[in-house]
């Protein structure tokens, strides 16, 4: 059994699409062991994003996780990592098809709606980054 980091992403919760988002999670089949409203800073942004820090749209990422609360869950379940990525369709979302959760409600390359870990490794940083 794996877990995974996932987090709904601003837009989602100003969108009123938690309900909808968790529903998909419970129904495929994966436990949300914990769960809370956050609101992030700059610092624990750029942690998560160190990666992307350089790219020409960081400030327009940062501007959007900073533009209210996101919802912070630890997901649990066989496979729960690659598993999460699939509901949830590619980071690309003119790429993500219907009945994922980017392919139905995404429709721009920055407020993609979620986030969930990548790997192994990056799931259990996150889990400490955002769940202490
Ligand atoms: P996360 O699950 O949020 O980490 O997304 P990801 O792992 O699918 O993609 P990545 O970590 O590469 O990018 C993190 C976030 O930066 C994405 O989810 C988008 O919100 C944003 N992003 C990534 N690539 C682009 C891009 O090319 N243009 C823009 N405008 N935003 C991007
Ligand atoms: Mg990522």
């Amino acid at each position: 059994v794996e877990q995974t980091y996932i987090m709904l992403k601003p837009d989602a919760i100003q969108r009123q699409l938690m309900g909808e988002i968790i529903s998909r999670i419970e129904r495929k089949g994966y436990q949300i062991v914990q769960a809370k409203l956050m609101d992030l800073d700059s610092e624990i942004i750029a942690n998560h994003y160190a990666h992307l820090l350089e790219q020409n749209f960081y400030p327009k990422l940062e501007a959007y996780m900073l533009s209210g609360p996101v919802f912070a869950m630890i997901v649990e379940g066989e496979e729960a990592i690659q598993g999460m990525r699939t509901l949830m369709g590619p980071t690309n979302v003119f790429e993500a098809m219907p009945g994922t959760i980017r392919g139905d409600f995404a429709t721009d390359l920055t407020y993609n709606t979620i986030h969930g870990s990548d790997s192994p490794e990056a799931a259990e940083i996150e889990i400490k980054r955002f769940f202490g």
